[in-house]
């Protein structure tokens, strides 16, 4: 049954930078999703640092910012995601993240519970002319994996550190279009 309730988007980028394109990327894809009704928490990872993952680290005790992680998650009906591509493929920040994410919850459920059925938009940029578009493929493939519905629509950014205005919006029309695309997806679902 469809809600009158705004959805309420996690959003973040898959980069520590400070000069991040893709920091910018969901900045601007988070105002979009605000402009057509969405909630959207936009977090930076930098406040969440965690080790690579490691079954003995959880055996140890589960990490607090894992914890805390998940029950931001929790409250969400959805992600957004920007990710840098790194030789090909998903950076290791974005894979680390979600590794930890599918962990035993607090209350003793898999994370895998808390993940599954949430909808999620994804986009990437880069200064390379693709975009990061094969970066996109493989993060689709895993997220459907863990059994997100991932919006159809995407957005590769090209030629980025060219794209952004002095406000943090894109120029062209064209791209603009594109990204509202996704978000909408992301919010009809
Ligand atoms: C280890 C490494 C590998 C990279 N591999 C790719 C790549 O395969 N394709 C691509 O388009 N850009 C690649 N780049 C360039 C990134 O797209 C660029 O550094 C981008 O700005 C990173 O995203 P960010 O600005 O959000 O940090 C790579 C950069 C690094 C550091």
């Amino acid at each position: 049954m469809a809600s009158n309730q705004p959805k309420k988007l996690l959003a973040f980028a898959g980069s520590l930078r400070k000069d991040s394109l893709n920091r910018k990327l969901i900045a601007y894809v988070a105002k979009e999703a605000e402009a057509a009704g969405a909630e959207v928490t936009v977090l930076d990872l930098n406040d969440f640092p965690l080790p690579i993952f490691n079954e003995d680290i959880e055996t140890e005790g589960m990490p607090a910012k894992v914890r805390e992680l998940q029950s931001i998650l929790a409250r969400h009906d959805g992600l957004l995601i920007s990710t840098p591509e790194y030789n090909g493929a998903v950076p290791a920040l974005v894979k680390n993240t979600l590794d930890w994410l599918t962990r035993k919850q607090a209350n003793g459920d898999s994370g895998i519970e808390l993940i599954k059925g949430k909808v999620v938009g994804i986009v990437s940029a880069s200064p390379g002319a693709l975009g990061g578009l094969r970066s996109l493929l493989l993060l689709r493939d895993q997220l459907a994996k863990l059994s997100m519905w991932v919006a159809p629509a995407q957005f590769a950014l090209g030629q980025a550190d060219q794209a952004f205005d002095e406000q943090g919006a894109l120029k062209d029309g064209n791209q603009v279009k594109q990204i509202k695309a996704v978000v909408q997806q992301v919010i009809d679902f």
